[in-house]
């Protein structure tokens, strides 16, 4: 498996232009064709990919470079206990669950949208787009159609401070 076997999926590419970070959760499935490969191509210096899936971030780690932080770990502990530290964050946080942890990722929204200093994108049904509310902090900006036959999107959020 090499970088130039990925067909990368759509993904909000314009956000990293100000990005020198990102923060890839779940992001081994398709070797980063969701949303690592995207990072790599805007030359992000600093990127950690978090997934349980040892082999898919074996193979990575050799696709990727040495500069790249794969972690394997559970996201349902690992973020709590990255989050509440306080210590660590990202420009751009992708959050790729698989549908079955969509409900998780919104109970689990606040510490998600800690880890991002910029940007968080969230995959999601579109059905549950409205248990967002925004907030002194963090506003939804856009949407994009990740599969219109399931009706999964990308869901953009942005800390208010990045206003200008
Ligand atoms: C939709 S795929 C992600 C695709 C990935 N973003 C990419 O671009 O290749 C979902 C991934 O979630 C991982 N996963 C499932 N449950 C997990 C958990 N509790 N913690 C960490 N990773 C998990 C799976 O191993 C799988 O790689």
């Amino acid at each position: 498996m090499k970088l130039s076997d990925l067909k990368p999926n759509v993904y909000p590419t314009d956000l990293l232009e100000d990005c020198t970070s990102g923060l890839c959760l779940f992001g081994a499935g398709f070797y980063g064709a969701n949303d690592a490969i995207h990072m790599h191509n805007a030359n992000i210096s600093h990127v950690t990919v978090v997934d349980t899936d040892t082999e898919k971030l074996a193979v990575m780690s050799s696709m990727y470079g040495p500069g790249w932080i794969l972690i394997l770990n559970d996201v349902t502990t690992w973020v709590p206990n990255i989050a509440n530290s306080g210590v660590l964050s990202w420009d751009i946080v992708s959050v790729d669950a698989p549908a079955n942890m969509f409900d998780w990722c919104w109970n689990n929204i606040d510490l998600l949208c800690a880890l991002a200093n910029k940007y968080v994108v969230l995959t999601t049904y579109d059905s549950m787009v409205d248990r967002w509310v925004n907030t002194d902090e963090w506003r939804f900006v856009a949407i994009y159609s990740r599969s219109s036959k399931e009706l999964i999107s990308l869901m953009v959020l942005e800390r208010n401070s990045c206003l200008n």
